[in-house]
């Protein structure tokens, strides 16, 4: 059995990491792995209700506080009553979005400042940090031509409704903890083509967790 892992999947909206995470999930139950394919926010029944909350377009006088405090909420909910669990059990778990999306929306999009976000993260999540993140890069002008071309069932949350500066100031906040953890970022040019994407995945969870070498 392999150890649990945790990885994770960051970008800008419609990035295409979703995308992404449902192919290497199903690659990885086709190795024979045992996966946790998650979320957040959201991938708790409480994480549900905050999800709610946080995503609902008419909740437009949340405070940006109030905002950091649930994606925490939502956070220690779902490492302590999912993530920890799944990885004691062995389990590869696959996190669409996690702390990294934190320091992102609420610190460099928001404003808030970075200290009192670590001072938060520091102890309650980076004990629990993830072994490997992907993070998919597009331009930050592409965002609401991406999400506009979503299928018609799909509704603009709170925060797809952000300004283009506010995605800008977050791809340039992904871009600086890319930098300072280049051992645990993998970046991706969101722009290729689906496959191609795929495969450089594939090749970095072979090379990093040596799954995958069966024929
Ligand atoms: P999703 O569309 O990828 O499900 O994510 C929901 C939105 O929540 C997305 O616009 C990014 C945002 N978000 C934050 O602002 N902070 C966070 O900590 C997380 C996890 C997501």
């Amino acid at each position: 059995m392999h150890s649990g892992k945790l990885i994770t999947f960051e970008g800008l909206d419609g990035c295409g990491k979703s995308t992404q995470l449902e192919k290497i999930n199903n690659w990885l139950i086709q190795q024979g792995c045992e996966v946790l394919k998650t979320k957040e926010p959201g991938g708790t029944r409480i994480g549900q209700q905050i999800r709610h909350i946080l995503l609902n377009p008419e909740h437009k006088e949340l405070n940006p506080e109030s905002e950091l405090l649930l994606y925490l909420s939502d956070r220690i909910q779902h490492l302590k009553e999912t993530i920890l669990p799944a990885k004691a059990q062995g389990k590869m778990v696959l996190c669409d979005r996690f702390h990294d999306s934190t320091v992102v929306y609420q610190g460099y999009g928001r404003g808030i400042d970075l200290r009192s976000i670590e001072s938060i993260i520091s102890y309650s999540i980076k004990p629990y940090l993830p072994d490997l993140t992907f993070l998919l890069t597009i331009p930050p002008e592409t965002v609401a031509h991406r999400l506009d071309q979503r299928d018609e069932q799909f509704v603009k949350d709170r925060l797809d409704m952000e300004s283009q500066d506010f995605f800008e100031r977050a791809a340039n906040g992904y871009h600086e903890l890319a930098s300072a953890e280049p051992e645990r970022f993998v970046c991706l040019n969101g722009e290729q083509e689906v496959e191609v994407i795929h495969q450089q995945i594939i090749a970095v969870i072979q090379q990093r967790f040596e799954i995958g070498f069966k024929s």
